[in-house]
């Protein structure tokens, strides 16, 4: 890791931003490069620390990365600046749904770390700009255990849980997905697109 990079984490770490896990990172990399995804779109920039990652270590050849923290859109923007990223990776201050009701541009991988109880509202939107054969890798499935029943419901999560078991249900009974949810960091779906979305 670089001195930029160690900068990036100590501040989400001094700041309570939250950062991608490194193995779950390492995995999305690894996804990337094995199904020679190109167009990326991240939902949840935080401070870029993700998005750099992907840039540095995969062979794709853009990424759109999205925040609606007017904060933390800036500061990823420096970060971007101060790796001279500013090429391959475009970021957009703006609410997710915004973006993905409006796009008409199309990604071979969507990288879903934005807000989890939103995941299954997203779904219909994200099923047409993703290509067929594309991928959706989704964060934080098990939620620190409270998805998988391991740890109770708090009452402040309740709705966000709700909308992550939907997430799962739909990605797993749904036939035009083939899903796999991994023990990976917080719990990790990689969900493929095996035929278009009528
Ligand atoms: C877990 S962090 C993203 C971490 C980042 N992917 C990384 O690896 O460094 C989630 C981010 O999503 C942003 N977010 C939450 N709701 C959003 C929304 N509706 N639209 C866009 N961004 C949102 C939060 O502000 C937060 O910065």
């Amino acid at each position: 890791m670089t001195n930029l990079d160690k900068q990036i984490k100590e501040y989400g770490k001094n700041h309570n931003v939250p950062i991608t896990k490194d193995d779950t990172l390492d995995f999305l990399c690894q996804t990337i490069n094995k199904e020679n995804a190109k167009q990326i779109l991240e939902i949840g920039t935080a401070i870029a620390f993700g998005s750099i990652t992907m840039a540095e270590n995969t062979s794709c050849e853009h990424i759109d990365t999205l925040e609606k923290d007017e904060q933390r859109f800036k500061i990823a923007n420096e970060n971007i600046k101060n790796h001279a990223l500013q090429s391959k990776i475009s970021t957009y201050l703006t609410d997710a749904m915004d973006y993905i009701k409006n796009c008409t541009k199309t990604y071979d991988l969507i990288y879903l770390d934005g807000p989890k109880g939103q995941y299954v509202n997203y779904l219909p939107y994200l099923t047409k700009i993703l290509k067929v054969g594309g991928v959706i890798v989704a964060d934080n499935l098990y939620f620190h255990g409270m998805v998988t029943g391991e740890i109770p419901v708090t009452k402040g999560c309740r709705s966000m849980i709700k909308g992550l078991h939907k997430y799962i249900e739909q990605i797993t009974t749904n036939p035009i997905f083939e899903t796999q949810i991994l023990n990976i960091g917080d719990g990790v779906g990689v969900t493929k697109l095996k035929t278009a979305c009528k």
